[in-house]
C-alpha cells in the first residue's frame, strides 16, 4: 500500500470539506502583490490543516506550500501543496476550485491527488500505478485531430506576464480547435485532460504547486505533459502543455506559431 497516497487523499478530502464549509463566509480576501493575485482565509486555513495531517504521518518530510513556503529539509523528497487552486473562483463563489497535493522524491513525482470538493471528485495517481477518479481507472481521450479537440487554458494574474502574447496564442488555438474553455483551476484542468474531458491544456506563468499533482495524473492517465518546446516537464519551469498525447505535436505547432 502506498502510505503517502493514502495520506494525500485523506488530507485533500479534509481540506476540501473545510473549503466547502467556508465557501461564501467572510473570507478576508487580500491580494498578494498584484491586485488580481488573491489569497483568502480559506487558503491559509486549508494549508494549515494539510500541513498538520502530513506532519503527523511523515514528520521528517519537507513541505512546499503556496501560502507557507518551504518547511523541512527537501533533499530526500518533498510534498508540494496548493491548498486552494482557483482562489479567484472561490472568492467569487464560482464553484470550480480544488486542493492539490503531490509528493516528489529524488526519482521524480511519486504521488498526486487533486480533490474537487463541490463535485466530490478525487483524482489520484501513483507513479507506475495508473490514474484514478474516485477509484475508477482514468484514460485520456482518443481524439487524434485537434479540430475535434476541446481545449482549456488559463492566464496568470493580470500584469504578471505577457498578456498580449497569451492572447495571440489563444487566438491561434481558437482557429485550430473545436472550442476553448478557461475554468480557473489549473490542477483541475490537468485532471480533466487525464479523464478525457479535455483533449489538451496549455498555460504559462504557473507554479510547481499548480501543476505537480495534475502532471503525474495526466502521465499516469496515458496523456503527455511537456514544456512549450516539447521537452519533458520540469514542474517549476512555469509553462506547460498537457494533452491526450495524440494532439500534442499539433498543439506544439500552434504554440510555435506554425499551422
Ligand atoms: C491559479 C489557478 C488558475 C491559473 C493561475 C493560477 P491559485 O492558482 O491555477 O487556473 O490560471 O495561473 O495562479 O492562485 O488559484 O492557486
Amino acid at each position: 500500500m502506498n502510505l503517502r497516497l493514502r495520506t494525500a487523499e485523506r488530507a485533500s478530502r479534509s481540506a476540501g470539506k473545510l473549503l466547502r464549509d467556508m465557501l461564501g463566509s467572510a473570507l478576508g480576501v487580500r491580494s498578494k502583490g498584484l491586485r488580481s493575485n488573491l489569497v483568502t482565509e480559506a487558503d491559509t486555513a486549508s494549508e494549515r490543516l494539510i500541513r498538520e495531517i502530513i506532519g503527523a504521518d511523515f514528520p521528517d518530510d519537507a513541505i512546499l506550500g503556496e501560502e507557507g513556503g518551504t518547511s523541512g529539509d527537501a533533499r530526500s523528497g518533498r510534498w508540494i501543496v496548493d491548498p486552494l487552486d482557483g482562489t479567484t473562483n472561490y472568492a467569487h463563489g464560482y464553484r470550480c476550485f480544488s486542493v492539490s497535493i503531490a509528493y516528489e522524491s529524488g526519482d521524480g513525482l511519486q504521488v498526486g491527488v487533486v480533490y474537487d470538493p463541490m463535485a466530490d471528485e478525487l483524482f489520484s495517481a501513483a507513479a507506475g500505478a495508473g490514474a484514478h477518479l474516485n477509484g475508477a481507472q482514468l484514460h485520456a481521450s482518443a481524439r487524434s485531430d485537434l479540430r475535434d479537440g476541446l481545449l482549456v487554458t488559463g492566464f496568470p494574474p493580470i500584469g504578471a506576464d505577457d498578456d498580449l502574447e497569451n492572447l495571440r496564442v489563444m487566438g491561434r488555438f481558437m482557429r485550430r480547435a473545436q472550442a476553448i474553455r478557461r475554468d480557473g483551476s489549473a490542477a483541475l484542468d490537468l485532471c480533466y485532460v487525464a479523464a478525457g474531458r479535455f483533449e489538451g491544456f496549455w498555460e504559462a506563468g504557473l507554479h510547481a504547486w499548480d501543476v505537480a499533482a495534475g502532471a503525474l495524473i495526466v502521465n499516469e492517465g496515458g496523456g503527455r505533459v511537456s514544456d512549450y518546446s516539447g521537452a519533458p516537464l520540469r514542474i517549476d519551469c512555469g509553462e506547460l502543455i498537457a494533452s491526450n498525447g495524440l494532439v500534442h505535436d499539433a498543439m506544439l505547432d500552434v504554440l510555435r506559431g506554425e499551422k
